[in-house]
C-alpha cells in the first residue's frame, strides 16, 4: 500500500519527498509526463520529472536527478513503452550509518567524496590539499542523438560534462567524460574514469569476459558475479593479449546464444584500461565501472586545463549472445572502422612472415608474389626483415631505412612487380620500438622509456620508445609518412611486441611524468590518424604479437587486426569465437599456414581455409613449397571466398555449435540482405562412428527458398532447393568423418 505524508517522510528521511511524491503521481492513472508514449527521438528530456530517456530501436535508458541534484542510473534494458510509467529519481535512504545513501544510490559519475564507498567515477586532490568531490548536477544540452549533462562540484569550480551518443541502429549508447578544472588551483586527477554501467539490482548475476596469453587470445571465461570486486584489466600500456576490455552479463541461467538478456559493453582505449565489476550491498547492486586505470595514474590539471576519457560504450540484447554479437558487430562496421561510412570488403592477403620470417630480400618476395597472384590474393604483405640490420630479432627496429643488401634497388621494383600482378603491395612496420643494436638507440638512447639510473628490462631483445614525447612522436611520424610518400604502399602491418617496462619519463616536469601512459597511446593515434589524413588510401592492420591491440579506440583508426600468432587451425576455432563475442569477423584477420604448426598439430588444407574463411582471409604459407594439387585447391577456395566475403564480412554471424563444448564446431553467416547464408562446420574427431549432430541454421526466411550448394559433397540432404522452415527447424546433416574434417554449405535466396 501505498505510503503517505508523515509516515513515508519518516520512513525515507526528507530528502526522499520528491521520490515519494512521484510515486504517488505514477499511481494517479490521468496525469501525463512529457510526450505521454515514448517519442522516437534518441534523446528526451522529461522535464516535469527532471529526467532522461535515451532510447534505441529496442533499449531504454533512463537518467534522473535526485532530490539531491544527483544524476542517477534509473533503467537501462529493453524499451519501455510510455512516460506514464515513469517516475522521478529519489536516492536510497540511508540504511544504517554505515550504509550512506550516495553508495547505495545508483550515481551515473560518482566522485569520491562525502561517504561514498564504491568505485568512484572520479576521484581528485586540490592543490589546497581537499581531497573531498560531490558533484552535482548544472545543466543540460541536447543535440539530436547526443546528450550533454554538466556538473559541477558543490563547493569548487571543478566541472564534469558527460557525453552520451545514441545509436539507435545497433542498441548501443556511447558515455564519455571531461574534467574541466575551472578552478584558480592545480587539481591533480587520481582517476578518471568514462561512467558506470549498472543492472537491475539483484543476485544471480554471471560475467563474461575474454582473457589470453600469447598465442591463446580470446578466450570466452564465465563466472557468476558475487559481492565484492572484479577487475578486469591492463597495466602493460597497451590493450594485452591477456584481458580484453569487453564485458557481458546476464541473469545466470537466463541467457544462451539465442534467447535471455544480455548487457554488454567495451571500453575505446588502446592503453592501461580498468573495468571494475562490482556487486555492492544490501540491494546486490551489480556496476561496471570502466575508463583509464587508476594504477600509476596521476595527471595534474592547471587552471583552465580538461581531461577527457576513453569512450565507452554499452549496448543491451534480449535475444542472447548471438544477438549481443551482432549488434556490436553492426556497430563496429557502421560507427567505429575506418571505411564506416563506405565499407569495403577486406581484400585476400598474402603474408611473409612465417614462410621466409626475417630472410626476405627481393628475389625471393617476387617469388612468393607470383604465386600469391595466381590463386587470387589481391594484397601482398612483406612482413619484417627488409629494414636496418634486420637479420634476426636482435637489432634493426627504428632503423626504418631499406636493408641496402636485401633490397639493393630499394623497395620500388618490388611494388612495381607486385602492382603489375595486379596486387596492393603492403609493409611491416613495428614504429613504437627500438632495438639497442640500432642506429636509433645509438643517436637516442634517451628516447627508450627508463628511470634514470635504473636497468632497462629488454623483451625480444627490445626497448619501447617513449610515445609520449613530442620528438619521439614527430620523428616517428616522419619516417613512415617518407617511407608512405616514396613509395606505393597501401596498407601497414603495425606491430608492437613487448609491453612496456620501467615508464619513466624524466625530461617531464615530475608531476606530470605519470601521464605517460596516456599520452603514449594518444600520440600512437595521432600519428595514426595524421598518416591516414595524408595519405586517404592507406589501410592499416593492428598488430601486437597477434591479439593484444583489439578494442573500440584503435578500430577507429585501422582496418583489420592481427587475431592471434597462433595459426594453428584447431586452436583458431576457440580464439576466432571468443573474439566473435567483442569484435567483427570483418576485422579477423585470419591466414592459412603450413602442417605442422603450433602443438605440432597438422590439419588438411581444406580445413585450414575453411577456418581462415570465417574472417578477412590471409595466406601465410610457404608457397614455395606447395603442390599443384594444394594451389588448385587454394584456387578454388580464394574464388569461394569471394562469392561469400560480403556475407561473412558485412552479414550477421550465428554461432551455432560451440568448439568449447563437443567435437563439431558451425558457425552461419547471413547476408545484410538476406539473399545469401553460408554455414561453415567443422568436426575435430569423431568418436564411435557418430554421427555429426543435425545443424539447424538459423536466420533465414522461413517462407523463401533456398538453392543449397555443397562444395564438397558431404552434405547428406541431396534436394537443389529446401525452404528455409525446413532449414531452421528440421535442420541439415553432414557427413563429416574421422579427425578434423571440415564443410560449407552455400545459400542462395530463390528470387
Ligand atoms: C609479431 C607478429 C607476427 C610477425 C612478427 C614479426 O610476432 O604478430 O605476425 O609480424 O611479429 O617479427
Amino acid at each position: 500500500m501505498l505510503k503517505t505524508g508523515k509516515n513515508l517522510r519518516r520512513r525515507l528521511g526528507q530528502g526522499a519527498l520528491l521520490g515519494a511524491l512521484m510515486i504517488a503521481v505514477v499511481s494517479a492513472p490521468v496525469r501525463v509526463h512529457g510526450e505521454g508514449a515514448m517519442g522516437d527521438a534518441p534523446v528526451r528530456h522529461v522535464a516535469d520529472l527532471r529526467l532522461w530517456v535515451l532510447s534505441t530501436e529496442r533499449t531504454s535508458y533512463v537518467m534522473g536527478l535526485n532530490e539531491r541534484d544527483e544524476l542517477q542510473t534509473l533503467y537501462w534494458g529493453e524499451r519501455l513503452g510510455s512516460d506514464h510509467d515513469l517516475s522521478a529519481a529519489h536516492s536510497r535512504g540511508e540504511h544504517a550509518s554505515f550504509d550512506s545513501p550516495e553508495t547505495m544510490t545508483n550515481l551515473e559519475y560518482p566522485g569520491w567524496g562525502g561517504r561514498y564507498y564504491s568505485e568512484p567515477a572520479l576521484k581528485v586532490t586540490l592543490a589546497s590539499g581537499v581531497r573531498d568531490l560531490v558533484l552535482k548536477y548544472v545543466s543540460q544540452e541536447i543535440r539530436g542523438d547526443t546528450l550533454e549533462i554538466r556538473l559541477k562540484d558543490i563547493q569548487y569550480d571543478l566541472f564534469v560534462k558527460l557525453t552520451y551518443k545514441v545509436f539507435p541502429k545497433e542498441d548501443m549508447i556511447r558515455k564519455q567524460a571531461e574534467i574541466d578544472n575551472r578552478t584558480p588551483q592545480v587539481v591533480t586527477v587520481e582517476s578518471a574514469q568514462s561512467g558506470a554501467w549498472y543492472v537491475p539490482a539483484g543476485e544471480g548475476y554471471r560475467l563474461t569476459y575474454l582473457t589470453g596469453r600469447w598465442a591463446g587470445e580470446t578466450q570466452l571465461t564465465r563466472e557468476p558475479i558475487l559481492p565484492g570486486k572484479k577487475v578486469l584489466e591492463s597495466r602493460r600500456g597497451n590493450t594485452s593479449h591477456q584481458l580484453n576490455p569487453w564485458f557481458a552479463i546476464d541473469a545466470r541461467g537466463e541467457a544462451d546464444e539465442e534467447h535471455g538478456r544480455v548487457w554488454f559493453g567495451a571500453l575505446g582505449w588502446s592503453g592501461n584500461w580498468k573495468l571494475v565489476v562490482e556487486d555492492t550491498p544490501p540491494a546486490h547492486q551489480v556496476r561496471v565501472t570502466g575508463g583509464y586505470n587508476d594504477f600509476d595514474f596521476s595527471w595534474p590539471l592547471a587552471p583552465g586545463e580538461s581531461l577527457s576519457t576513453p569512450p565507452y560504450y554499452g549496448g543491451f540484447s534480449r535475444q542472447g549472445f548471438g544477438e549481443a554479437s551482432r549488434l556490436l558487430h553492426r556497430f563496429e562496421r557502421d560507427e567505429i572502422l575506418p571505411d564506416r561510412a563506405h565499407p569495403r570488403v577486406r581484400p585476400v592477403l598474402y603474408n611473409s612472415w612465417e614462410a621466409t620470417e626475417f630472410n626476405v630480400s627481393e628475389a625471393g618476395q617476387k617469388a612468393l608474389a607470383e604465386k600469391a597472384a595466381k590463386i587470387g590474393v589481391e594484397l601482398f604483405v612483406m612482413d619484417d626483415g627488409w629494414f636496418g640490420k634486420r637479420n634476426d630479432d636482435h637489432a634493426g627496429l627504428g632503423d626504418w631505412y631499406v636493408n641496402p643488401q636485401k633490397f639493393p634497388n630499394g623497395l620500388k621494383p618490388l611494388i612495381s612487380y607486385v602492382n603489375s600482378l595486379g596486387m596492393d603491395f603492403g609493409l611491416w612496420f613495428e614504429p613504437e620500438m627500438v632495438n639497442p643494436d640500432s642506429d636509433l638507440y645509438r643517436q637516442h638512447p634517451d628516447w627508450a622509456m627508463n628511470f634514470p639510473g635504473r636497468p632497462r628490462s629488454e623483451a625480444r631483445n627490445q626497448l619501447v620508445l617513449n610515445m609520449a614525447r613530442q620528438d619521439v612522436k614527430e620523428y616517428i611520424f616522419g619516417v613512415l609518412d617518407k617511407m608512405l610518400s616514396e613509395n606505393n604502399i597501401k596498407y601497414i602491418k603495425w606491430d608492437m611486441n613487448r609491453h612496456f617496462g620501467e615508464p619513466g619519463w624524466q625530461e617531464a616536469p615530475l608531476p606530470e611524468q605519470k601521464e605517460i601512459w596516456v599520452k603514449y597511446v594518444r600520440n600512437v593515434y595521432e600519428i595514426i590518424d595524421r598518416l591516414r589524413a595524408k595519405h586517404p588510401s592507406l589501410e592499416i592492420e593492428s598488430c601486437s604479437g597477434g591479439g593484444g591491440r583489439v578494442d573500440l579506440g584503435i578500430l577507429e583508426r585501422v582496418n583489420e587486426v592481427w587475431t592471434s600468432d597462433n595459426t594453428e587451425a584447431f586452436d583458431r576455432l576457440r580464439i576466432q569465437e571468443g573474439f566473435s563475442f567483442a569484435h567483427a569477423p570483418k576485422i579477423m584477420s585470419a591466414w592459412v599456414t603450413d602442417v605442422p604448426n603450433m602443438n605440432g598439430r597438422s590439419t588438411p588444407l581444406p580445413y585450414r581455409f575453411l577456418v581462415a574463411m570465417q574472417g578477412a582471409l590471409g595466406i601465410g604459407s610457404n608457397l614455395n613449397k606447395w603442390s599443384a594439387e594444394d594451389f588448385a585447391l587454394a584456387t578454388r577456395m580464394v574464388t569461394t571466398y569471394k562469392s561469400i566475403r560480403e556475407t561473412v564480412q558485412q552479414g550477421d554471424l550465428y554461432r551455432l555449435f560451440s568448439p568449447r563444448e563437443g567435437e563439431l564446431t558451425a558457425n552461419q553467416y547471413v547476408s545484410a540482405d538476406g539473399k545469401q547464408a553460408v554455414l561453415f562446420a567443422f568436426l575435430h574427431s569423431q568418436q564411435y562412428l557418430r554421427p555429426a549432430p543435425t545443424v539447424c541454421l538459423r536466420g533465414l526466411d522461413g517462407k523463401a527458398a533456398y538453392r543449397i550448394k555443397s562444395l564438397d559433397g558431404k552434405l547428406v540432404e541431396k534436394q537443389e532447393v529446401l525452404s528455409g522452415s525446413f532449414l531452421m527447424h528440421h535442420g541439415l546433416n553432414l557427413n563429416l568423418r574421422g579427425d578434423y574434417d571440415s564443410t560449407v554449405v552455400i545459400l542462395e535466396k530463390a528470387e
